[in-house]
């Protein structure tokens, strides 16, 4: 297989949440704390030497927000003196540096004071966007809006699985509305400031396929799946896009408007289908937009090892592809660099391609990092 394009980004992602440890005053800190994580906040220059050491050239994380705004209106400088540091720490390196303002978790403020749910109130998002580009602007090649604002959207407000716990469709409509409003009002904010500036979003696309190309309410339902969660926050925010990011977990096999469990895929430990194939076709959906795509997310629970590097193979593999039928992906950022807090399912999902210990938390590299290592380096499948 030929290479994949000059100065393609290499790169794993995490988020703050998830790694850093010690956040005490997000709206999960009460109800899913993470504890110390994976202690990223004290040990990252360890951890970006290991990304030197997996020949990585581009590193996605988040900003906790709750960090740098402990209350209303007030930044703290020591915080953003540390992830000054962070984001100074990855540039001494050479490695470009991709920025999530928003991974699910919010500011306990924010959310006592209805969160998303109100239009008022999520501008104060925007005030944090701004301040984060003035202060770090430089240090910044790729700012993410929002993580996953489908998902967050579903599970924190119609599920009620995640915080705030709501279940209702209204509260639901209006969060995603909100949250594009603001994406937008962040967009034209931070480009009248910093011309220049590279903005987009890491949205979440499942493939969806038919289990019959023939059952005209299958096709129907696909039709409207991939509308309403695949592109409906990308058609409304598309003129305020620089780039895409994707993240591609979820294949989709729908038979008789249900979905079908495909027992020829193998599965991951969380018993998600893997189905590598799936992202050639999300890909091709995200070429009709005409931007430049990442893939800011991509990866597996699979606590052995056993099945990541094919994993990782396969989906380069698909990746190639789409490029080869003229996708403009310019970067691949594997989820994630190391094991961490999985949200609501705690720790016991391995992601990583480097292994915690949570005893004393040291880092392994697992061999499926090795493997993923060689391709950074030699910028093909190998
Ligand atoms: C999220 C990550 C999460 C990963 C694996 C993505 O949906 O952005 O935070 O850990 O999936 O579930």
């Amino acid at each position: 297989m030929s290479n994949f394009p000059e100065k393609f980004l290499w790169g794993s992602a995490t988020s703050a949440y998830q790694v850093e440890g010690n956040i005490n005053n997000s709206d999960w800190s009460k109800c899913f704390p993470a504890g110390k994580a994976c202690d990223f906040y004290n040990k990252y220059q360890e951890d970006f030497v290991l990304l030197e050491k997996l020949n990585q050239n581009a590193h996605r994380l988040s900003i906790e927000w709750s960090r740098i705004q402990l209350q209303e209106n007030t930044f703290n400088e020591q915080e953003i003196d540390h992830y000054r540091n962070v984001l100074q720490s990855l540039k001494q390196k050479g490695i470009k540096t991709m920025v999530t303002l928003h991974h699910y978790t919010n500011p306990l403020w924010f959310t006592r004071k209805k969160g998303w749910l109100s239009y008022r109130n999520s501008l104060k998002f925007v005030d944090f966007a701004q301040k984060m580009a003035q202060e770090y602007h430089g240090l910044v090649d790729f700012w993410v809006t929002v993580n996953e604002p489908s998902t967050y959207a579903a599970k924190a407000f119609l599920e009620g699985s995640r915080p705030p716990f709501k279940k209702n469709i209204i509260s639901f409509v209006r969060v995603v509305k909100n949250q594009i409003k603001i994406h937008k009002k962040v967009y034209q904010e931070l480009h009248k400031n910093h011309p220049g500036i590279k903005i987009g979003v890491a949205k979440e696309l499942n493939f969806f396929e038919p289990f019959n190309e023939k059952y005209f309410w299958d096709k129907l339902f696909i039709k409207l799946a991939n509308y309403l969660w695949n592109d409906y926050f990308l058609i409304k925010t598309k003129k305020h896009l620089d780039f895409i990011g994707l993240n591609y977990y979820f294949h989709n096999k729908i038979k008789f408007l249900r979905r079908y469990k495909d027992n020829t895929k193998e599965k991951s430990d969380l018993n998600w289908e893997i189905s590598p194939q799936g992202i050639y076709y999300v890909l091709l959906r995200l070429k009709e937009y005409n931007l430049p795509i990442y893939v800011t997310e991509n990866g597996l629970a699979d606590k052995q090892d056993k099945q990541r590097k094919e994993f990782i193979k396969n989906h380069l593999f698909w990746i190639k592809k789409a490029i080869d039928k003229g996708v403009d992906v310019r970067g691949y950022f594997h989820w994630s660099l190391m094991d961490n807090f999985e949200w609501e399912q705690g720790f016991e999902p391995r992601f990583g391609l480097v292994e915690i210990d949570y005893s004393d938390f040291s880092r392994k590299i697992r061999p499926s990092g090795y493997y993923y290592a060689d391709i950074c380096k030699n910028n093909k499948l190998i």
